[in-house]
């Protein structure tokens, strides 16, 4: 995680642009999905961009650790909150690093600095008169003993009456309810009947009339650079938040920014027993990540002496050409364009420059959910020894600066990077340099004049520049793509293969080729924020550079050139297809491979008789014990009661993966009867052997999965047929 020396900021361009960049800062629990690399992947391109301008950039993210699902997960693992957390973030430098993803520091929303930040920010809106305390009434857990979040609160949907529905919404007719308008509510944690009691809360007053002033103007307003703060189409959704109806309802809520203990979250001051809720310091986790790598020293290291300073992060935050810019997706926009800049506002601090928004990743068209992710796991790409750049460049022929979905599709992302990347970019290099090697000992020489090559070179350069600085990364793309092929063409023109075997035209020979390979440098120099390990190989190995591409680099004509390496695989299709049939967690219910999943329902449409049903053995099982499983998201564990005894005639559970974590609460599911395939054959997964699979219902078009339970009376070890 360290830049290159910088260079200064090319003169010709803007003034050195002093940066604090920053992702959304992950929940520390559960593993990072595809979602969470298209961010960084995208946050990271431009940051590489505004390094390779010579521009100042502090890049940093965390882990969010704070809150109740994270405090009930460790419970579960048996472990500290803080022990979790650091498990969880143990794992991520496997992700971040195998993308190529660098952020300068890495740190955690617990650390002190955090709670150091976050009570001082608390103390200043307190005394800006902003804080305010009044007496809620909420559902308690009388046998676990603390408040129960809404998502920890089931019942009777009040509308439509299905049952095991959450205590915001449900998931049956879509009805939006209070936890308290549930019937039968019971916890999720203990099964008991939630009590209500009224506790002291803490609330910012985003309702006041100076809140909303400000928030009007900052929203509209433009950050130091220029840009403005917001998208359109943020902009447009924000203003529907302010919007206040004839009957007096919408508007700016204030916002209650404390919960009771047990939480594990930063304390407020002056209030035993009481905690920040996790979205009131989450963000400031962004101030406190930057000031451990202030603190660190690694702020000035990672610049020459020309522009060390001896700033402190106090200095560094305060100065008013500092830009703030934060990557976030859509679903955190109320956040971070109202409650964040208010936050920082009221606080006395600078707001930030620029949010930007994006959309989701879908899969084929599907939906990704933010706990289950999608059937791409980004590690499992990994291992597949897929290459990390062409996920890269990928993702940034679909980003444009619009907060619209990305769809991955596996036909798509072989004919971009197996048609444009190899094809267009990385074969001018091994068409071009083979002759220089052949017949002119590395030398390249230009036959005529080449302004017009330079200056199409730096009109080029500036175009890209604009285009990634301005996040339009597929605009970006097609423009060197479409540069790519006007060099093709005129390498294929000059028909090289003919004039090498005329040894009267080797002049010829040596221009076409160094043309090419000039037009390949310029190439690599603007695709080195997407590709930068082909990039600094490019700079290295092929040019003999003794360090990486400088953005200034772009319109330079190189005059040698090494005999060429190998640079870049093309995909094979059937690798593509291994990581999204088969990922290591299964994106639908059950533990049945997804390709079992995928194939249900032409199976469906073809009539079995009964002796083919009847070879599939379904059993009744009892939920014996249910546990999360570490490292997947989307997976249970569970040990099943299928009343069978072992060789010694000891009773025997058996082992079976679900994919129904996101749906249930191990707790609620142990002594629950189910259905399993009982003669599935034993599969080996990501996390141990699955005996079985379970049984749950499930629609493509309707969230919710639905475990399978038999009516009562049913035993374990019963057949079903
Ligand atoms: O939605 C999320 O995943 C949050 N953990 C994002 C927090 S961003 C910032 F505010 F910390
Ligand atoms: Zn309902």
């Amino acid at each position: 995680m360290t830049s290159p020396t910088p260079p200064s900021p090319s003169s010709s361009v803007t003034p050195k642009r002093r940066l604090f960049v920053t992702t959304a800062l992950p929940y520390a629990n559960g593993a990072f999905h595809i979602g969470h690399m298209m961010e960084y992947i995208q946050a990271d391109i431009w940051v590489r961009l505004q390094r390779m301008l010579g521009h100042e950039v502090h890049f940093v993210c965390a882990d969010d650790a704070h809150g109740a699902p994270i405090m009930i997960a460790a419970g579960k693992a048996g472990k500290t909150p803080q022990q979790f957390v650091a498990d969880i973030a143990a794992g991520r430098a496997a992700y971040l690093d195998g993308f190529l993803i660098r952020f300068d520091n890495w740190h955690s929303t617990d650390a002190p600095e955090n709670h150091q930040l976050a009570q001082d920010i608390y103390r200043a809106l307190r005394k800006a008169g902003l804080i305010y305390e009044r007496s809620i009434e909420q559902f308690y857990d009388p046998v676990k003993g603390m408040f129960l979040p809404d998502r920890y609160i089931k019942g009777h949907c009040p509308k439509c009456d299905s049952a095991d529905q959450y205590g915001d919404s449900c998931e049956v007719c879509g009805a939006v309810y209070g936890p308290t308008e549930l019937r039968k509510p019971y916890s999720v944690l203990s099964g008991a009947t939630p009590e209500l009691r009224s506790s002291e809360h803490y609330f910012f007053q985003l309702s006041s009339p100076r809140c909303a002033e400000f928030l009007r103007d900052w929203t509209q307003g433009n950050g130091p650079h220029g840009a403005p703060r917001l998208q359109p189409e943020v902009l447009n959704k924000v203003r529907e938040w302010f919007t206040v109806d004839e009957a007096g309802r919408g508007g700016l809520a204030d916002w209650d920014i404390s919960r009771d203990a047990p939480y594990f979250g930063i304390e407020v001051p002056d209030a035993a027993g009481k905690y920040f809720y996790v979205w009131l310091d989450a963000p400031i986790g962004y101030l406190a990540s930057l000031k451990n790598h202030f603190d660190k020293g690694q702020a000035a290291a990672h610049w020459h002496e020309a522009s060390r300073t001896s700033q402190s992060f106090d200095e560094f935050v305060a100065d008013p050409a500092v830009e703030q810019v934060h990557f976030i997706g859509k679903d955190i926009v109320y956040f971070h364009t109202l409650f964040w800049p208010a936050t920082l506002q009221f606080s006395g601090r600078k707001t930030p420059s620029q949010i930007n928004v994006h959309g989701h990743v879908t899969v084929g068209g599907e939906k990704m959910s933010k706990s289950r992710g999608t059937g791409i796991s980004p590690l499992r790409y990994l291992e597949l020894k897929l290459n990390p750049e062409w996920l890269r460049y990928y993702l940034a022929a679909k980003l444009s600066a619009r907060v619209d979905d990305l769809d991955f599709g596996a036909d798509d992302f072989v004919a971009r990077v197996n048609s444009d990347l190899i094809g267009k970019y990385v074969n001018i290099a091994s068409r071009a340099s083979r002759f220089i090697a052949q017949y002119f000992d590395g030398r390249l020489d230009y036959v005529g004049a080449t302004d017009e090559m330079v200056q199409a070179a730096s009109a080029l350069a500036d175009d890209v520049r604009m285009a990634l600085d301005a996040r339009e990364y597929s605009r970006a793309l097609r423009e060197a793509m479409a540069y790519a092929d006007r060099i093709n063409a005129a390498f294929d023109a000059a028909q090289p293969w003919v004039l090498a075997k005329d040894e009267s035209r080797r002049a010829e020979l040596q221009d076409a080729c160094s043309r090419a390979l000039a037009g390949f440098r310029t190439l690599s120099v603007l695709l080195a924020p997407i590709l930068p390990a082909t990039a600094s190989r490019v700079a290295r190995e092929l040019f003999g550079m003794p360090r990486d591409f400088l953005w200034s680099d772009a319109a330079e004509l190189p005059r040698r050139v090494a005999p060429y390496q190998h640079l870049m695989q093309r995909v094979d299709p059937k690798r593509l297809e291994q990581l999204l049939q088969a990922p290591a967690e299964p994106a639908r219910p059950a533990a049945a491979p997804a390709a079992a999943a995928k194939a249900a329902p032409e199976l469906a449409s073809a009539p079995i008789g009964i002796d083919e049903f009847s070879r599939v053995e379904l059993r009744i099982a009892r939920i014996h014990d249910a546990q999360a499983v570490e490292g997947s998201t989307k997976l249970l564990r569970l040990s099943l009661d299928l009343d069978e005894r072992d060789e010694q005639g000891h009773p025997r559970l058996r082992n079976v993966f679900s994919g129904i974590a996101s749906a249930y609460d191990p707790a609620a599911l142990v002594g629950k009867l189910t259905v399993v395939v009982a003669n599935l054959a034993p599969r080996k997964m990501k996390f141990g052997i699955s005996e079985g699979m379970v049984l749950a219902a499930s629609a493509d078009d309707s969230p919710g999965i639905f475990l399978l339970s038999p009516d009562s009376g049913a035993r374990p070890g019963m057949r079903v047929s």
